[in-house]
């Protein structure tokens, strides 16, 4: 069975939301405290050592009940269900999706056919292609050891790979991993400088392995061991992650080192795959399976739990709340952990070529809205950054805080200050400063009268600004395995929600084909046909 398609706007649930929203956007979070004096219980939700405290949200009970009816008017349950059990959801590229087979206990069956054995052999061979790097058994070209990993991709084959690996820093063992994924030639400049090629292993991650970026770089980097030993070494320098195994062998990887990719997982749904063998070089096997078996909790959790308890569930509603009824164009992603500094760049693709679609099921253009923008960086650093904005800037920006009981190394007193940070800024974001306390702490620094008044406007904090509190223990590879399964799912519900193909990206295709017209137009004498400006742009760029 296909997902459903119904047009939200069009349910029950929608038309009640759309009334209590007008007749309560006027009350403040603080408000929804008052009426509910156990609002704190009620929006707070443990699961394994996660703490998800959704309580500091423009949201009435009421409202949530709304939220909830309409998961269930838009028949997400069936939508779960076809997700998992590989029906081909992702319609418009006929395929299933099925990223959660790879971490799953459960026999997943594509067209009646089993996909575990595809995956626990894949399984086997990223084991066993690790332990033969770690060990020193897998050599270069002058028989040493291999040092250190570079993961050639990008989007999905880059992304996921890359903030995973920054994000366990602290579990990493000996191998040292780079990232190229620009194809920007300073990009590979760079990486390859502090390289040494003897030890230097390349993983060319490429679902399709026909992606202009991954293959103009992948060339760049063998030419470059070519300086070095000749074309006959370089399979002990190169493996490939791909789905396209004629493509590789065509590049010179042969396909003992191939690792395979299939059409059922999404690139950007990826990291879970061999696409994560960068992930499993970094922090070794065992941590990768224990990143697996995060995720593989909280896709139970989502399968299974009720949506008034089911963390994905509530903080995709809670989006669709902001984006659809409150007009907010973003939210924000704040982990207070240095090491989640690649989270945001991350959820961006995975949110934003997921849900950035502006026709339904149906192919209709969309009267309503879908995908939010999704920014953010870690705090403190965003504190001193982007917060004014958002404690007293125009905008509505809901934000996520994630953050960790304990730090994973000895600085405690830090600890202490970054998560004092944490709580304080939640809580000024919905209290905000009212104009008597402004006043009160004006004349206590002994102001008079005529500089309060003149101060006081600029020194207002409004308040009421949603957050969404979301604690671990500690940041592990299973914690952290389990936060993005449950970013994975909040995705996927908004994509049931706003009627939409979250699992296709026909949009990245128009600026590709253009590029490669204006390539040729570089390389040519005649300019191609173009608009004015960009005409004029080529030319001029020509003209150097
Ligand atoms: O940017 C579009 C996209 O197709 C992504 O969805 C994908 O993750 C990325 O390009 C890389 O594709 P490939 O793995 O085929 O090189």
């Amino acid at each position: 069975m296909p997902l459903p398609n119904i047009n939200p706007t069009e349910i029950k649930a929608w038309t009640k939301l759309n009334e209590i929203f007008q007749s309560e956007k006027k009350q403040s979070i603080l408000q929804h405290f008052e009426n509910d004096k156990h609002r704190t219980d009620h929006f707070c939700i443990q699961f394994e050592d996660l703490h998800f405290d959704f309580s500091k949200n423009r949201l009435s009970k009421k409202a949530f009940e709304a939220l909830i009816d309409l998961a269930n008017e838009m028949d997400l349950k069936s939508a779960i269900k076809a997700q998992f059990s590989g029906e081909v959801i992702n319609q418009t590229e006929n395929r299933p999706v099925l990223h959660t087979a790879l971490r799953s206990k459960d026999e997943v069956k594509i067209d009646g056919e089993s996909v575990k054995e595809l995956v626990e052999n894949t399984k086997i061979k990223i084991s066993n292609f690790v332990q033969k790097v770690e060990s020193g058994e897998w050599k270069g070209y002058s028989g040493k050891a291999i040092t250190d990993v570079v993961n050639i991709g990008i989007g999905g084959s880059d992304l996921g790979p890359q903030m995973v690996v920054e994000a366990l820093k602290h579990y990493h063992k000996k191998l040292n991993t780079h990232f190229i994924s620009n194809v920007d030639g300073d990009h590979v400049a760079e990486t390859l400088k502090g390289l040494n090629p003897e030890t230097t292993l390349c993983i060319v991650v490429s679902k399709s392995f026909t992606t202009q970026e991954t293959l103009t770089n992948a060339n760049t980097v063998r030419s470059w061991f070519l300086k070095h030993t000749t074309q006959d070494q370089i399979q002990h320098h190169f493996v490939a992650v791909s789905a396209n195994v004629e493509k590789a062998n065509e590049f010179g990887i042969s396909s003992d080192n191939i690792f395979p990719m299939w059409d059922w997982v999404g690139g950007r749904f990826s990291l879970w795959s061999a696409a994560g063998l960068s992930i499993a070089c970094a922090i070794g096997f065992k941590a990768f399976e224990e990143l697996l078996e995060g995720a593989q909790q909280m896709d139970e959790h989502f399968q299974n739990e009720d949506f008034d308890k089911n963390i994905p569930v509530i903080l995709a509603l809670l989006g669709v709340w902001y984006n659809n009824f409150y007009e907010a164009e973003s939210e924000a992603i704040v982990p207070y952990t240095q090491y989640l500094q690649k989270l945001a760049p991350y959820l961006q693709q995975a949110s934003m070529e997921s849900n950035g679609k502006g026709v339904d099921r149906n192919g209709k253009p969309l009267d309503y809205q879908t995908g939010t923008i999704v920014w953010g960086e870690p705090g403190t650093n965003s504190q001193h950054a982007f917060f004014q904005l958002m404690h007293q800037g125009t905008k509505l920006i809901p934000a996520d805080f994630i953050g960790f009981k304990s730090p994973l190394n000895d600085f405690k007193h830090h600890h202490d200050i970054l998560m004092a940070n944490f709580f304080a800024q939640t809580e000024a974001l919905m209290n905000g400063k009212s104009e008597d306390v402004v006043i009160q702490e004006l004349q206590s620094q002994g102001l008079n009268a005529e500089q309060i008044k003149e101060l006081t406007p600029f020194k207002i904090f409004d308040g009421n600004r949603p957050t969404n509190t979301i604690l671990f223990d500690q940041l592990t590879p299973k914690s952290l395995g389990m936060l993005i399964a449950m970013y994975e799912h909040k995705i996927f519900v908004q994509g049931v929600i706003w009627n939409i193909y979250s699992y296709d990206q026909w949009g990245v295709e128009l600026g590709k084909q253009l590029a490669k017209k204006v390539l040729k137009d570089f390389k040519e004498n005649e300019v191609g046909a173009h608009d004015a400006s960009t005409l004029k742009l080529i030319e001029y760029y020509k003209s150097i």
